[in-house]
């Protein structure tokens, strides 16, 4: 049988590290679509899980070891796909054995494992990009080159990520039936066991990525949060680099559908965007407002395969010596200071909390 899909001459070879929801869902068949991705090597210690991928995705060689994952000369990058607390040690690991890197957001748990990840990286000058997909959203990509070139100053920033009640009703319709094994190495303890830690990591790490990618540095925060009832919400207030004022919202979760977007105000003009769950692989619907044509645009976007198009990102600046077109490890530790400054702010009643004076983790 023959897959029906086109590959470039030179692809990435990638060894892809853990067979769990994120590679299942999708880094495996992110390769495979990939235009310039060979799926070289899969590792799992679960070896039926490994086995049910290996039948589906038929990678060259199959590894219950990362060692021999890693020492595996063909492989030449690896995708890690595994818990938080794994990170940093198994992107160490690829590290030293020479392999690029693309890791799973958040980059770490704490902001000394990720500095120390940063300056091995680029002492063997290899590339690591962190895994945060939505800037590979093709109208999010669009309205940040708008934002660039025609929104001349900007003043305010709004961003919103409301995890929605109906999430997992909505997940299991559009996700592929997703397989677990006994086997499966997780993390000491129960990430879970602390709810605010286990939201601002794995969702936060989105809602303060995507305000860096439209706004560069965030200098400052200052946090309310409230729980009640199982939703857990934080109000952030914080100060961009560039002189913007920002406004964030992270709820977990809110009874109305999912509700993820931002606004930018800007001397030249607005930038309104409404993002949907990843896993609808749609663009989010961006409205841009041109003050000097007085014309609004929004872009068809129709490419909202964002995991796909953020491994391609990772294989073109390899394969071209390019520069990152992702997340880099600066953006990786930017998004841990802001999520621990965050978390800092709401045990001071909201005090600003500058990022430079962050340490420690979650
Ligand atoms: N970008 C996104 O939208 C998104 C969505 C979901 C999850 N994630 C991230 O993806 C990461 C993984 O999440 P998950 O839910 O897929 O994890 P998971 O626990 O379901 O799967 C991890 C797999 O890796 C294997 N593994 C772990 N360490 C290993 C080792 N040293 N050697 C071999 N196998 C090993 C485990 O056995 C397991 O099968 C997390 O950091 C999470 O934040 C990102």
């Amino acid at each position: 049988m023959n897959r029906n899909v086109k590959k470039e001459d030179r692809c990435l070879r990638v060894g892809v590290l853990g067979c769990g929801i994120i590679n299942q869902a999708a880094h495996l068949i992110g390769c495979t679509k990939a235009r310039n991705i060979h799926l070289q090597a899969v590792c799992d210690v679960a070896e039926d899980l490994l086995g049910k991928m290996a039948a589906m995705y038929e990678p060259d060689s199959v590894y219950t070891e990362y060692e021999k994952m890693l020492a595996d000369p063909q492989v030449e990058a690896v995708i890690i796909g595994v818990g938080d607390q794994f990170h940093v040690p198994c992107a160490k690991m690829a590290a030293e054995a020479g392999k690029h890197i693309f890791l799973e957001k958040p980059m770490g748990v704490s902001i000394e494992e990720c500095e120390e990840l940063k300056s091995l990286v680029e002492s063997k000058g290899l590339m690591l990009q962190v895994g945060h997909m939505k800037r590979y959203d093709a109208g999010l990509q669009y309205a940040k080159q708008f934002k660039e070139q025609k929104m001349g100053e900007i003043t305010t920033y709004k961003g919103w990520y409301c995890d929605s009640v109906g999430r997992y009703t909505l997940t299991d319709n559009v996700m592929p039936v997703l397989y677990s094994s006994e086997s499966m190495r997780k993390p000491a303890g129960n990430p879970k066991a602390v709810l605010d830690h286990y939201y601002l990591l794995g969702h936060g790490s989105h809602l303060f990525d995507t305000a860096l990618f439209f706004m560069g540095e965030i200098d400052r925060v200052s946090a309310r949060y409230v729980h009640r009832g199982g939703m857990h919400s934080w109000l952030i207030d914080c100060d961009f680099a560039c002189g913007a004022i920002g406004a964030l919202d992270l709820t977990v979760a809110i009874a109305q559908q999912w509700h993820e977007g931002c606004e930018i105000y800007g001397t030249g003009g607005t930038v309104f965007a409404k993002t949907y769950n990843p896993w609808e692989f749609r663009s989010s619907v961006v409205e841009c407002y041109d003050r000097e044509t007085d014309l609004c645009t929004t872009p068809a976007a129709y490419d909202g395969h964002f995991y796909r198009r953020e491994l391609e990102g990772f294989a073109d600046s390899i394969l071209n010596h390019a520069p990152c077109t992702g997340a880099t490890a600066d953006d990786g530790i930017q998004v841990m200071r802001a999520l621990i400054a965050t978390y800092r702010s709401v045990q001071e009643a909201g005090a600003w909390v500058s990022l430079k004076d962050t340490a420690g983790g979650l």
